[in-house]
Order: structure tokens, then C-alpha cells, then sequence
């Protein structure tokens, strides 16, 4: 039997790699790499430099690349193509699976941050073992989040007293916070939708690039920072030609 190992590698500090993580990479005899089209190179080196730090000395790792499949962005198909895209994706990593990975060996998977959050590549897999002509043991190595290096950067509590977090992406976020969690991480947001919305006194902790030298962080009330987060975001954006950031919004409690 195949085994396929999915790996949290953090989300941009070489250093949030954990010990666990780095045990399941040097189990590995073929590592695929996802090239996705319109990748920043500099994530792309990430996950090279994660794997050559971690990677012990003489322990041999073939590393096969997949090209991704394109992916359909237009918002009124939303839920069509991501399905799409997972079908074309599952098909492509089956063939690799079955042509580059011999039975009874371990593949991996290096996946950004945690791969429970906003991330299909457990989802693909799943896709492909439910097909059914291709079996393999899979495990999940547990990475650090972007959600937690955020918190951790600006010092504070995810949640506080008995309360609720939602953790939404940014369109979602278009209708409106939502009535019954006052606290909100707001992630794959293009737009900075928190500039939109109308709520007195909410604050907003924002953290671009985390865990990397060109880390950015603003806390504050958004309507006192929410202008600067936004130039900052574009002047970054134009700067280096991509940017991912993710941010807690936090309703001021009554009292
Ligand atoms: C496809 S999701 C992947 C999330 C990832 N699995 C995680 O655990 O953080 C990509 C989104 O994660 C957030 N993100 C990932 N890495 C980040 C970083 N280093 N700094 C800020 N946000 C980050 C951004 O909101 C970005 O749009």
C-alpha cells in the first residue's frame, strides 16, 4: 500500500516548521511539487528552502512537479469550477500517484500553513481514494496557520471570554459581519472589504507577509487605520507583485 503524507509547513517562517513535519519529509521517497501558473516565485522558493533546510543529509527525496490545472475565477461559478478544478486536479495527481510512486512507497505533499484551512489538497486526495481505481493511506501533519502566526505576532487572544470566531474569506464578508460572532478572521480578501462595512468602534489586527522579512503588521480601529492598511497593502502589492495577508476584525463590546 501507497502512502501519501499531507504536510503543514507553516506559513512563511522557515522556523514554524515543526518537528513533526520535518520527521514525515525525511520519510519521503517522492515529494510532488504543485506548479501553479502565476505563482510568486518567492513561494515556490519557500517550499524549496523548507525542503532542502529539513531534509537530512544523504536521504534521497525524488521530487516530481504537476502542473496545475487551470482554474476557472469568474464569481458567478464559483462552486462549478472549484469542482471542476478539483476533478481535473484528483486526475492529474492520480496518474503521478500511480506512475511515479511504487507500491509500498511515501509521497508527500507540502502544504502552505495548515492544510485544514482554505486548502483542497486533502480534499483532491479524499476525491481520488473515493474513485476507487487507486488506494493509498494518507496522514496530516498539523502546520502552523497563518490565523495563529497573526495572533501570535500582534500578542493577542483568537477568541476572547466565551465568545465565537468565524473565520470567513473576504467576499463573504460583502453581506456584512456576521450576527452572531464578534469575531471575525477574514482571509483571501482582495478587496479590503473591512473598509466597507459599517460598524462603530470595530477593530481590525492586519498582518501581511507573516513570518517573512517583509512582515507587516497594524492594529488599531479601522476607522482610524483602515485607510492606511489599504495604501500599505497596494504599495506592497505593486512593490513585490503579490501579497497575502489575513486579519481578526473584533466588534466593541457593550460595557
Ligand atoms: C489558500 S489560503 C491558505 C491558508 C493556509 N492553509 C493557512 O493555514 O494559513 C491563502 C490565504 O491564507 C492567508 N495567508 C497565508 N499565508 C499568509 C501569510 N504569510 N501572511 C498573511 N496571510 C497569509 C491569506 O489570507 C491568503 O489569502
Amino acid at each position: 500500500m501507497r502512502q501519501i503524507s499531507v504536510i503543514g509547513i507553516g506559513a512563511g517562517d522557515p522556523e514554524q516548521v515543526t518537528l513533526q513535519a520535518i520527521a514525515a519529509l525525511n520519510r519521503l521517497d517522492v515529494l510532488f511539487v504543485i506548479e501553479k501558473d502565476g505563482d510568486a516565485a518567492e513561494l515556490a522558493e519557500f517550499r524549496r528552502e523548507v525542503f532542502a533546510r529539513h531534509l537530512a543529509p544523504g536521504r534521497a527525496c525524488r521530487v516530481v512537479e504537476l502542473a496545475d490545472p487551470p482554474r476557472d475565477r469568474r464569481a458567478e461559478r464559483y462552486a462549478d469550477a472549484v469542482e471542476d478544478w478539483r476533478d481535473a486536479r484528483a486526475r492529474t495527481w492520480e496518474g503521478a500517484i500511480a506512475h511515479e510512486l511504487p507500491d509500498g512507497g511515501c509521497g508527500g505533499f507540502l502544504v502552505w500553513g495548515d492544510p485544514s484551512l482554505y486548502d483542497s489538497t486533502i480534499a483532491v486526495l479524499d476525491r481520488i481514494r473515493a474513485g476507487g481505481a487507486l488506494q493509498f493511506e494518507r496522514e496530516v501533519i498539523p502546520g502552523v496557520s497563518s490565523v495563529h502566526a497573526l495572533t501570535a505576532r500582534h500578542g493577542i487572544a483568537l477568541n476572547r471570554a466565551g465568545g465565537t470566531v468565524q473565520i470567513t474569506p473576504g467576499r463573504r464578508l460583502k453581506a456584512g459581519l456576521p450576527a452572531d460572532a464578534d469575531d471575525v478572521v477574514v482571509m483571501l480578501d482582495r478587496d479590503c472589504v473591512f473598509c466597507e462595512l459599517d460598524e462603530p468602534g470595530l477593530e481590525i489586527y492586519w498582518g501581511a507577509y507573516l513570518g517573512t522579512p517583509d512582515e507587516l503588521l497594524v492594529a488599531g480601529r479601522v476607522s482610524d487605520v483602515g485607510n492606511e492598511i489599504r495604501r500599505l497593502r497596494h504599495e506592497a502589492r505593486q512593490r513585490k507583485g503579490w501579497v497575502m495577508d489575513t486579519y481578526l476584525l473584533r466588534r466593541a463590546r457593550p460595557g
